[in-house]
């Protein structure tokens, strides 16, 4: 059965996003360069770089450029920044004006304690006048669509997407997406849908909804529930890029395909190989660490897999146990693993 969804206003500057329905979230120390190029392979329309200091760009910080890291980038990709300076973010869009990237997006919805004492990312929920002023900034000087990721609000007492939605709209967002919990809830209880849904209805542009879609079936009920344009996943890929497929399954009304075991193997291996391209051996195998903590999880033997996968930083090495385990049809025959070590 086809999802149903709100009939909504396509900004002329975006004409794609009509088709956009399933986008991987900015998340630092993840959607690098490599996993956003194997999230699209799998089905999502759009990837986003991890979030960058305005102010690290603005003063020419050589870690901050590099999170931007979307040069010859293929598929839609959007670059997003926080701050809570309107000058140094108006910066920042000037001099992402040559980057290869099809939005810049907006962070309000960061609750890092880091950013939230420098009052970026959510903190800018709980000074609305501020956070209006850095999105007509950004607007100004961006040559690309700026588009803004919030949360429900800064606490349960404040509660304010409404209020800023329409503020985004009015200030010429192409769409919003809405992580449904406030600041203070963080990462902890279950995102509210209900503000998704509410959103969605408020507004004349699409709404992309973000927050605990982990599978097929959420996927699905999420967008029953909220009728949003599009869903951002962030937790639910690591370690999982197949989501993607999962999710596209869904919308084209087809079976939900299986991953086999070598599949996930030879795509773990694609995977460090493009980490070490990136950002060197050793650099890449770590980073590669949290995504195979899940990748393998429920499988017998899993845990020794991952014990030997971790006792290496050679990515020759890490790709030779991955091959072995594809091979053998999985990591050691069922049984000979308790529940408990997978
Ligand atoms: C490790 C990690 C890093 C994140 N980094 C960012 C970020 O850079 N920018 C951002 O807007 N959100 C960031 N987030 C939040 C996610 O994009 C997403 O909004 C949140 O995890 C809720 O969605 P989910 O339930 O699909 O994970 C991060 C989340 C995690 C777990």
């Amino acid at each position: 059965m086809t999802l149903d969804r709100k009939n909504v206003r396509i900004d002329p500057r975006t004409p794609w996003l009509a088709g956009v329905r399933r986008l991987l979230s900015p998340m630092a120390g993840v959607t690098d360069r490599p996993f956003r190029d194997i999230c699209r392979r799998f089905g999502a329309d759009m990837g986003f770089c991890e979030f960058a200091s305005a102010s690290g760009l603005t003063y020419g910080g050589e870690a901050t450029w590099r999170l931007v890291d979307t040069d010859g980038e293929q598929g839609l990709v959007g670059v997003q920044i926080f701050g809570n300076d309107p000058e140094h973010m108006a910066t920042a869009a000037r001099l992402l004006r040559d980057k290869r990237m099809d939005v810049l997006d907006i962070n309000f919805g960061c609750p890092a304690k880091k950013v939230v004492k420098k009052c970026g990312g959510s903190a800018l929920l709980a000074d609305v006048p501020l956070l209006e002023k850095i999105v007509r900034a950004v607007v100004a000087e961006s040559t690309v669509p700026v588009t803004a990721k919030i949360r429900s609000g800064w606490d349960t007492g404040s509660v304010n997407y409404r209020e800023v939605g329409l503020l985004l709209q009015e200030a010429g967002v192409p769409w919003v997406t809405i992580h449904g919990r406030t600041r203070a809830q963080k990462f902890t209880g279950a995102a509210d849908w209900d503000h998704i849904a509410d959103l969605v209805e408020l507004l004349e542009i699409p709404v992309i909804g973000n927050g605990d879609v982990t599978d097929a079936e959420s996927y699905r009920r999420m967008v029953a529930h909220t009728r949003c344009h599009g869903v951002m996943i962030g937790r639910g890929a690591i370690g999982n890029p197949w989501l993607f497929a999962a999710m596209r399954a869904v919308d084209e009304d087809r079976p939900v395909p299986e991953i086999a075991f070598a599949e996930m193997c030879a795509v773990t291996c694609d995977h460090i190989r493009g980490e070490v391209t990136a950002r060197g051996e050793k650099r890449g195998c770590l980073v590669v660490r949290k995504h195979i903590a899940r990748t393998f999880r429920g499988y017998p033997g899993a845990a020794a897999l991952r014990r030997r996968l971790y006792a290496t930083v050679r990515s020759q090495e890490m790709i030779a146990i991955l091959e072995e385990a594809a091979a053998a049809g999985g990591p050691l025959p069922a049984g000979n693993f308790s529940r408990e070590e997978t």
